[in-house]
């Protein structure tokens, strides 16, 4: 008998004592929990969902100039890759679960404890226009903790749509949103919420994109937005095609001096306008491809270009006026004798002065220098859209 008793004794403390086993069995008991209800014990209670996002990095910010490797073509994710942002994030997601609450010390003091998030209750927090197919979040384990507190963390890539608008590259700022909401539930039932957003210090850094500010909205529409401040790295357009283009300008002014006698000038200033030609087209592949403003760049290589042409017909027509043969002017300034002598009769003199190979040359010389005074006008505007550029745009503009 007392032997027995012993045995009672000496089992009653392990039998008493519950461990992790039988707290999951006792909260998740699907006679007890479901995961279909909202965790509020009292239903016209709202679910707070806290966001905390960090954006570890940049991976990409991809207009459809850009080109990038598809990688699958089956996974739709990577088909529409065009105009997206791509990062690197982490989202820390906490909320209450009024149904996961124990007493530590009835088991063994475990006060928290980690779990597959299939099992319980989650929110469905959306990215709205992701573009990874899936549109929702995944979370990897949950962690609950005895007062009911769950937190669970999503890290990894996310996609999202991101339209640029080019018009000051490559010194443009380009502002992505990000919308995150839930798609089920009213704003009133779960309240999603994006408590802190923060870059983080030690990110690598994107070769051609800063990640300058991130922003948080509040909408009238039950989602929040936050906003990506982006900023282009300017120096490798800079120094790969603004640094010749300037070189190509110093010859287009200098093709002027070349002397018509020459002949040269015309074939030096076409070869002018094919380097100009061969740095177009390997802009082409850097500049996004979008119509909805022209970038900067572009205008700054066509107004050089145009500078190109005019320093090539002006030499066309200097070589015209210096070289022309007695024939030709002959047969031109009779037909405009007959005009001439109606409208004015002093022209007369004019020209002989055309007719004088002296006259001919001033107007040549003329000419060109009218032709040179253009093209660095040219040169001056295309260097101030520049610089414009550089001035105007001096970070995102958000919008109301
Ligand atoms: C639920 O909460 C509301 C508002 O807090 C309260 O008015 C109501 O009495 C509560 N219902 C129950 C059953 O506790
Ligand atoms: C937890 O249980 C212990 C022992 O039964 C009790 O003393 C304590 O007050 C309980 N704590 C809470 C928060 O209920």
């Amino acid at each position: 008998m007392n032997f027995n008793l012993l045995i009672i004794f000496w089992c009653i403390p392990s039998t008493l004592s519950l461990n992790e086993v039988d707290l999951r069995r006792s909260l998740l008991d699907p006679a007890v929990y479901d995961k279909f209800v909202r965790p509020r014990i009292n239903a016209s209670h709202i679910v707070n969902v806290r966001i905390e996002l960090t954006s570890v990095n940049v991976i990409s910010l991809a207009s459809s100039g850009n080109r990038i490797p598809r990688q699958d073509w089956k996974d739709p994710g990577w088909k529409e890759r065009e105009s997206s942002f791509s990062q690197a994030c982490i989202l820390l997601l906490n909320w209450d679960d009024e149904f996961l609450t124990w007493n530590a010390s009835h088991y063994e003091g475990v006060d928290s404890f980690v779990m597959d998030p299939s099992f319980l209750w989650t929110p469905d927090v959306t990215i709205f226009g992701r573009m990874e197919g899936n549109q929702g979040v995944d979370f990897s384990r949950v962690q609950v903790q005895s007062n009911g507190s769950v937190s669970t963390l999503f890290s990894g890539l996310l996609t999202t749509h991101c339209s640029s608008n080019p018009a000051y590259f490559p010194f443009d700022y380009q502002l992505c949103t990000v919308k995150v909401g839930s798609q089920i539930y009213s704003s009133l039932d779960v309240f999603i919420e994006i408590t802190s957003v923060k870059i983080d210090k030690e990110q690598e850094g994107n070769p051609t994109w800063d990640l300058v500010d991130i922003k948080l909205r509040n909408t009238s529409y039950g989602y929040q937005e936050v906003f990506f401040c982006l900023r282009r790295k300017p120096l490798y357009l800079t120094v790969l095609y603004m640094a010749p283009t300037t070189m190509l300008a110093v010859l287009v002014l200098i093709s002027y001096v070349i002397p018509s006698e020459a002949g040269e000038k015309i074939s030096f200033g076409m070869s002018l306008f094919l380097s100009f030609m061969v740095c177009l087209l390997q802009l082409i592949g850097h500049l996004p491809q979008v119509s909805t403003s022209v970038p900067a760049l572009e205008i700054y290589y066509m107004l050089h270009m145009v500078s190109g042409v005019i320093s090539v017909v002006v030499s066309s027509f200097t070589a015209y006026v210096i070289h022309k043969t007695d024939q030709s002017p002959q047969s031109t300034v009779t037909k405009v004798k007959d005009v001439a002598m109606v409208l004015d009769k002093n022209d007369k003199t004019d020209r002989k002065v055309m007719k004088n190979p002296n006259g001919r040359l001033r107007s040549g010389i003329f000419l060109n220098r009218f032709g040179f005074f253009v093209s660095f006008l040219l040169i001056l505007t295309a260097n101030s859209v520049m610089i414009n550029a550089t001035l105007v745009s001096t970070g995102c503009i958000y919008p109301e």
